[in-house]
């Protein structure tokens, strides 16, 4: 993984997926989740930054993967589907709980899974910006309610 970052460049990916992996881990020993499971998942979630961001759509239709209208508007978002890829054929993941927690880390999904949820509030708290996000305090906050909640909190903000 540090090669392959280092290889394309992507030593800021690399050093997010680790916190990011991190505190996967920390939340799932916090709600009673797969800490290994978490660590990895969080290892690999952006795995596909190696993929400059103009060319996700292409690459995605190259290896089959269907695309909604949104991510043809906004290209980004697919990169969770391609990190899936990735770390399903490439890394050999082959733990499912993981995969679906990879491919939903920007949008989550309907009927998300407890792995699905700590890679997805993981992956704000540990953000690839710099500072301190904005929403922190309420998804800190929110915590003490649920996990969900502080998930929620996040896309609160967002709207
Ligand atoms: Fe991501
Ligand atoms: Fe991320």
């Amino acid at each position: 993984m540090y090669s392959k970052s280092l290889k394309y460049h992507c030593l800021s990916i690399y050093n997010h997926s680790v916190r990011v992996a991190q505190m996967a881990e920390e939340l799932a020993r916090k709600y009673n989740g797969e800490p290994e499971a978490a660590y990895q998942a969080g290892l690999l979630h952006d795995i596909s930054g190696i993929i400059p961001n103009h060319q996700r759509i292409e690459f995605a239709r190259s290896i089959g993967i269907p695309i909604l209208p949104e991510e043809c508007l906004f290209p980004m978002i697919i990169h969770q589907k391609l990190s899936k890829y990735i770390a399903d054929e490439v890394f050999m993941v082959t733990n499912p709980n993981v995969l679906s927690a990879i491919e939903c880390h920007t949008t989550l999904k309907s009927r998300a899974s407890l792995l699905d949820y700590l890679l997805f509030v993981a992956d704000k708290i540990e953000w690839d910006q710099k500072g301190v996000p904005p929403y922190i305090n309420s998804v800190f906050t929110s915590f003490d309610q649920s996990l969900e909640k502080a998930a929620f909190a996040y896309i609160h903000y967002l709207m």
